[in-house]
């Protein structure tokens, strides 16, 4: 349709990326090969059919497991590159790229393999796409806040190369305090802040008000329980805080797109914008997420236009280059 070709053509930020969510299983095979890795699955078909996710738990337990094939740094490059080439395809001229180092540190992979390869796809994309794109160094919550810190200190001579730090895996158990000191040293050292507050947890709305009150994030990946607590979008809105929504994830661990509350918080003036998440799992990239949300919820360009421009004012790109695109 023209909506989905104007959603396609829009210049756009994505703000809310998991590199490791973005494996399919094309490549999957072809790093198993060349690493001499034997998968359980032989055919794309057979991967997909893993593919069966009913909730975050059952999404992670397939999410990690797959990593292995990245071994090289090669392999890392491959899978940004790979990543940043379909993005700009679908209107994304910047990118802030989570990454979960701990997944591959802690089977054996050094952080150096794993950034610099990363680092090459960041500065091969703005010479060969002429799009830009940043690393934002995410801790894994199901594990203690004592590896998260050593993971940071780890991170501190690539300063240059990473833009923020954020926290994803399993919020189950893990709220954002356990973190506290770690976020607080992470913010002294200059990153920019955000984390993950994923769809209908337990205890939601406290880890909401928690991320804002107590570690002072500069953004929420997810968020969009805060519709449950007024006074806490006043806040929100208040302090310009981003909220990275991901419509078409939100279908797979939660059975529902959540679009009543992503289109609210975007008309009661937040600063909410639209992603991908980890589309290699998902099936959709940036582009397809709002043409998903638009024909959802009935959206028309001027929504979009708002989502566009939402993402790069809820980026970390410094003022002078946001007035590139805004
Ligand atoms: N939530 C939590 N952890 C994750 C996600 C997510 O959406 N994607 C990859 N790791
Ligand atoms: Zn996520």
């Amino acid at each position: 349709t023209d909506l989905a070709a104007f959603a396609h053509g829009l210049p756009k930020a994505e703000l809310h990326l998991h590199l490791e969510g973005t494996l399919e299983p094309e490549l999957k095979f072809a790093l198993a090969a060349r690493n001499g890795i034997e998968l359980d699955e032989t055919t794309v078909e057979e991967v997909r059919a893993t593919y069966d996710f009913t909730d975050l738990t059952s999404f992670l337990a397939v999410y990690y497991p797959a990593m292995r094939v990245l071994q090289a740094a090669e392999d890392f490059h491959d899978l940004a590159w790979a990543y940043l080439q379909k993005a700009a395809a679908q209107g994304v001229v910047h990118a802030e790229m989570f990454f979960d180092p701990q997944a591959h540190t802690g089977r054996g992979v050094p952080f150096d393999t794993v950034i610099t390869g990363y680092r090459r796809a960041v500065v091969r994309a703005q010479d060969e796409l002429g799009i830009s794109a940043e690393l934002i160094l995410c801790f894994l919550r199901d594990f203690s806040a004592e590896y998260a810190m050593a993971t940071l200190m780890e991170a501190l001579p690539y300063k240059a190369w990473i833009v923020g730090v954020g926290l994803d895996s399993d919020e189950r158990d893990n709220p954002p305090t356990k973190f506290a000191e770690v976020f607080a040293r992470a913010k002294a050292e200059g990153f920019f802040l955000t984390m993950h507050c994923d769809i209908d947890q337990v205890g939601s709305i406290d880890n909401i008000r928690a991320v804002i009150e107590q570690i002072g994030v500069d953004r929420i990946d997810h968020g969009t329980n805060i519709v449950e607590d007024p006074s806490l979008v006043a806040l929100a809105k208040e302090r310009g805080l981003g909220f990275t929504t991901c419509p078409v994830s939100n279908s797979f661990v939660t059975a529902q797109m959540k679009s009543d509350e992503i289109v609210s918080l975007l008309n009661a003036g937040l600063k909410v914008t639209v992603n991908s998440d980890d589309p290699a799992y998902f099936g959709g990239y940036v582009g397809d997420n709002y043409v998903a949300l638009a024909e959802h919820a009935g959206l028309g360009a001027a929504d979009l236009v708002r989502l566009a421009i939402n993402s790069f004012e809820a980026s970390w790109l410094t003022a002078s280059r946001r007035a590139d695109f805004i």
